[in-house]
């Protein structure tokens, strides 16, 4: 299941190179509406893409769905792909997700390639196998675990990400470094990464995207620090690729985030799911401290990093109670008991961990007056 993941210095090279250690007859590369317009054109111009058959989705997570599936499959039949044909999936999550999903099962399983296109996706998605497409109203119900047979990571693209878009993605690496080693989580919250925004980026022509000294090498420094999350999940899931055990680790800050992205949704005002991630570490943390003894000084410190950049999200008790049903309907949840991955330190792992309605809302508490 080990997957060859590449931090590209130079995109044209590494992209030529991981597409022929993959031989094929037929080429495809599945983009979505946005990325066929901010991505392809960084690309579109390399030999290796000569005559390859484009596939274009929807853009968003709306069109993770079963249609867009067909539609993928069909152009792929269409298209006269064979088992030997290669798919190239240029996006963000939804792109890496189906169009990994789709690969894997087209005629039983053709190889693909991810280039992940957004923060979120380079430093998770993308990477690890997992495959799949919303349904029946639930997120990633239905899919596969299937390596890409390469994953290629370049700071190129995230020129074209908004704030917000950074914001989310970097709310995985600080996941990743809570359950990794306090120098990387120390490095993660010392990061300007406000800096980013303020850089005078121009992008005169989408090919040649430029920043000035400061911009270029914030750039570098994340560029850097992706290399090194990205490390850790592939540690993780190496150890544990289908999820028995340590991959859970990866679930930090999510039950309550999911809880929480789904409120959000429902009540019409979505939040990016860095967003919800990072408010779900707070509430997570705070559960470590309760039942696993985190130390107070770095729940504080965890805290005091995502307010700054997160800011709060908005509820009061009222909620409580469809956050918790939202919880309890988590498909990692085994026998009906909500499943927390908590921390008994930087890097201190501890799986499996179950809360009490009364911890529950008493978390909940916290996340709303800290
Ligand atoms: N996104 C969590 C995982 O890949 O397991």
């Amino acid at each position: 299941m080990k997957q060859e993941v590449i931090i590209s210095n130079n995109l044209q090279q590494d992209i030529e190179g991981a597409i022929q250690r993959q031989p094929h007859d037929r080429l495809f590369v599945l983009t979505d509406t946005t990325t066929l317009r901010l991505c392809w054109p960084l690309v579109c111009s390399m030999p290796c893409f000569e005559g390859a058959q484009m596939i274009t989705i929807g853009d968003t997570d709306a069109n993770k769905t079963l249609d867009s599936l067909t539609y993928v499959w069909t152009a792929l039949q269409q298209g006269g792909a064979t088992r030997h044909s290669l798919l190239v999936n240029l996006g963000g999550g939804m792109v890496t997700d189906l169009g990994g999903f789709a690969a894997s099962t087209f005629k039983r399983g053709i190889a693909y390639i991810n280039i992940p296109t957004t923060l979120l996706s380079q430093v998770d998605a993308s990477v690890g196998g997992k495959t799949g497409i919303n349904f029946g109203g639930l997120k990633n119900e239905i899919g596969v675990f299937n390596c890409a047979a390469s994953v290629i990571l370049s700071t190129e693209f995230l020129h074209s990400l908004d704030h917000k878009n950074l914001l989310s993605g970097y709310a995985e690496m600080l996941k990743h470094g809570l359950i990794s080693d306090e120098e990387s989580w120390a490095e993660l919250l010392r990061f300007e990464l406000d800096s980013i925004e303020h850089s005078t980026l121009t992008i005169d022509h989408l090919a040649t995207p430029k920043a000035n000294d400061n911009g270029q090498s914030l750039y570098r420094q994340l560029g850097e620090l992706v290399a090194k999350s990205v490390a850790i999940k592939e540690r993780i899931v190496e150890e544990d690729p289908t999820e028995k055990g340590l991959r859970k680790a990866l679930n930090l800050g999510h039950t309550a985030g999911h809880a929480l992205e789904s409120l959000a949704l429902e009540q019409g005002r979505p939040v990016l799911h860095g967003y919800a991630v990072a408010w779900g570490l707070v509430c997570e943390l705070y559960l470590s401290v309760v039942k696993c003894n985190f130390p107070m000084d770095k729940l504080r410190q965890t805290v005091h990093f995502i307010r700054k950049n997160y800011g709060s999200f908005a509820f009061d008790c009222k909620q409580y109670d469809r956050l918790y049903e939202f919880m309890t309907h988590d498909k990692k949840n085994e026998g009906g008991i909500i499943n927390f991955t908590l921390l008994g330190g930087i890097g201190d792992i501890r799986i499996n961990q179950q809360a009490t309605k009364e911890d529950i809302f008493e978390m909940l508490d916290f996340l709303r007056e800290g």
